[in-house]
């Protein structure tokens, strides 16, 4: 892929491979789409302060989380539906990840079975868990997971109900995953347009249910009942007790925005914090979670790991959150453009995409190594600092 120099590049070509309704569930967010644009926008108000006349021929991009070793500070963020947008996507993302050394998350909300991730990829992995199909489903997909070598566990917070993504709405997308064919037929234009993809789609024939959430008495979850059976089963503070009794592993909660979430994680026995706002997909209008990084550093203390998403799309990006106290970043949209764009191999481009800028941030900045970052190689706006707020 000569030509895809940047994620923004991945993007442009998965908008072309993909159907109008598939392309808008990756790329949209909720409502006007604020807080989408905001979690871009806020990694450009950051500064560099780079150390001149320094020579850096080599740079160290290693890191350590809960003691597996990545090549780089990234993680493939859990993505609902991958294998709407490519075939077996959740395997092809997990054997991309494996390959860069880096980790990578696969959503309750798969297509593709957890032990079939794990068979494809030996490299470090997590689940994320939804309360899908209610806690007895749950449970099992816990003990499949520590069972097939998952070592972590991201429980996702902000989907007490779903956010207001206007575009799949005007598309009809919920159409899309369910099994009523003549709902389908509106799609047929914009599907028939893109042939590569339906021959995939056709061929990959396994897109009709959740092979990770077993109800039981039931078996596999039909995709068609997500969206109600996900409304009804919001993950609660009170559900952490029972979580922590079947897991037996670290626990890191998805979707902290104040440091009163990061205290009461912590208070859960959590052992890390993603600070997230879905991609700007459920509650328009909340912070960019660069800016919402700092106060949740300060309220974890060092007590846990802080990892960050929302908005990346360049290596420079990753270097700003780790200046600002973040362990690691995950990323969504990214990874997924490059599935879009040319299934394992665009994953693979995205990563490597990264890894460059990385490298070569670091190098301009006169940093030899991603652990010597801090505070002081970054300028924010002062408009940043934060007022104090009452106490909740
Ligand atoms: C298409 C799509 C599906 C997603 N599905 C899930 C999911 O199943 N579980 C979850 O915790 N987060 C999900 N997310 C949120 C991501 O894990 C992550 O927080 C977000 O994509 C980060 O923002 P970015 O896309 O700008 O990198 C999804 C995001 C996208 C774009």
């Amino acid at each position: 892929m000569p030509r895809v120099v940047n994620i923004s590049d991945l993007r442009r070509v998965a908008e072309a491979n993909l159907p109008r309704a598939v392309f808008d569930y990756i790329d949209g967010g909720a409502e006007a789409e604020v807080t989408l644009r905001e979690n871009c926008r806020a990694f450009e108000e950051v500064t560099f302060r780079p150390r001149n006349a320094v020579a850096v021929e080599t740079t160290d991009l290693r890191t350590t989380v809960f003691g597996a070793e990545l090549s780089m500070p990234l993680l493939l963020a859990p993505v609902g539906f991958t294998r709407l947008i490519c075939p077996r996507g959740e395997v092809r993302a997990a054997e991309a990840a494996a390959k860069a050394q880096i980790a990578y998350v696969l959503t309750t909300i798969s297509g593709s079975a957890i032990e079939d991730v794990a068979q494809a990829s030996k490299g470090c992995r997590w689940y994320q868990l939804y309360l899908v199909g209610g806690r007895e489903a749950a449970e099992a997909a816990l003990g499949r997971a520590s069972a097939a070598g998952f070592s972590v566990l991201a429980i996702t917070i902000d989907t007490g109900t779903f956010g207001l993504r206007e575009r799949d709405i005007r598309n009809g997308a919920g159409a899309l995953i369910g099994d009523n064919l003549l709902r389908k037929l509106r799609f047929l234009p914009q599907v028939l347009a893109h042939p590569l993809w339906l021959a995939g789609f056709l061929r990959d024939g396994r897109m009709l249910v959740l092979p990770n959430v077993i109800v039981p008495g039931r078996g596999p979850l039909p995709l068609a009942e997500t969206q109600a059976s996900l409304a009804k089963s919001v993950v609660t503070w009170e559900d952490f007790r029972w979580i922590r009794k079947v897991w037996p592993g670290p626990i890191v909660v998805k979707g902290v925005l104040t440091g009163e979430d990061a205290r009461r994680s912590l208070d859960e026995g959590a052992a890390g914090v993603v600070v997230s706002n879905h991609g700007g997909r459920q509650l328009d209008g909340v912070a960019a979670t660069l800016r919402a990084l700092p106060e949740v550093v300060k309220a974890v203390g060092g007590q846990a790991e802080v990892f960050l998403d929302g908005g990346i799309r360049r290596g420079s990006d990753i270097v700003k959150a780790i200046c600002l106290g973040a362990r690691a970043v995950l990323i969504g949209r990214a990874y997924v453009y490059g599935l879009g764009a040319a299934g394992e191999a665009g994953v693979a481009r995205a990563i490597q995409i990264l890894r460059a800028d990385l490298q070569r941030t670091l190098a301009l900045l006169g940093s030899k190594s991603i652990s010597e970052l801090n505070r002081s190689y970054i300028d924010v706006p002062a408009i940043w600092a934060s007022e104090p707020r009452p106490k909740t």
